[in-house]
């Protein structure tokens, strides 16, 4: 029987998150220390422990069939490789930094100036663009860094919480683009492995729609349920149960966790009690 090969950053940022969705979609997987090959025990899939700038060739040449991987390195080294479905984490972007002394204010300031960057595609793309003509330094760590010890007038890396740039007297001009993680596959794969693909896509989906939304219980006396009932939306119309207690009803629906807070106030004021929220692990359209 076919398996399918994903690769997965081996250490860093992605690691933690990407075998904590695979585990969300029911994917077990022995998982020991410093290995760098692991199987699936209930699924046909293996999981093999990358270097994130290694990925984008690998994927390339078919040696895996699929990743877990940033954005960010896709565009950089991978721009080729077809994106299946975008996960929500991993959330940072890429932007260009100038020490705080700095006049520059954005990416046209930096005519003629040394940028240091792990990203030099990424850059080159973008400076083209505004017709700004730069020398690229290209290191591979420690970005942030050189402008300290004289290296660069400016740097362009990913930012995430911005601690590294603030430690660095760093501060951020231009977001050149925003990424996260993804699941890429390979032009490489075949239709065997492109159907376990489809299952792991479709599993995927359900895991981030219920991350999205959140399921409400409350309760509310039966002449205020019409009112009630119109605040919340649901998949289709929010369940009604009838209490123990005469005249009242408990309501069942979902709510989209963007909406949640306004909506949640809105119920309490029409008459909404004991309301309850729990997350939901999947949620299968
Ligand atoms: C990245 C990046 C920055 C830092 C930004 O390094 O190179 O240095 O994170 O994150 P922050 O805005 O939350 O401070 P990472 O720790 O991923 O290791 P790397 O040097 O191997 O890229």
């Amino acid at each position: 029987m076919s398996k399918l090969k994903i690769a997965v950053q081996k250490s860093g940022r992605l690691n933690e998150d990407s075998m904590k969705i695979l585990k969300a979609i029911g994917i077990s997987i022995d998982n020991g220390k410093d290995q760098l090959k692991a199987s699936a025990r209930n699924f046909p899939l293996e999981v093999f422990y990358l270097r994130n700038g290694d990925i984008p060739q690998y994927l390339r040449d078919g040696v895996v069939d699929a990743a877990i991987i940033g954005e960010n390195v896709l565009i950089e080294k991978g721009n080729d490789l077809n994106i299946v479905e975008r996960l929500g984490f991993s959330k940072c972007r890429v932007s260009i930094a100038v020490p705080k002394s700095s006049g520059a204010k954005s990416l046209k300031d930096l005519e003629g100036k040394r940028i240091a960057t792990s990203y030099p595609n990424t850059v080159n793309q973008f400076l083209d663009k505004a017709g700004i003509d730069a020398n690229l330094h290209i290191i591979n760590g420690s970005v942030e860094i050189a402008p300290n010890i004289g290296l660069a007038d400016a740097v362009c890396d990913i930012v995430s919480s911005g601690s590294t740039l603030f430690k660095n007297g760093l501060k951020e001009i231009e977001v050149l683009l925003k990424s996260e993680a993804v699941l890429a596959t390979s032009p490489k794969i075949s239709q065997d492995n492109q159907a376990i693909i489809d299952k792991i896509q479709f599993r995927l989906q359900s895991v981030l729609k219920g991350r999205e939304n959140k399921y409400v219980l409350l309760n509310a006396p039966n002449d205020k349920l019409d009112r009630i009932v119109k605040i919340l939306p649901g998949m289709n119309s929010p369940t009604i149960l009838p209490l123990a207690k005469e005249g009242w009803s408990s309501l069942h629906s979902v709510i989209n966790k963007n909406d949640f807070w306004d909506v949640i106030d809105e119920l309490k004021v029409n008459g909404a009690e004991g309301i309850l929220v729990c997350p939901i692990e999947n949620m299968v359209l």
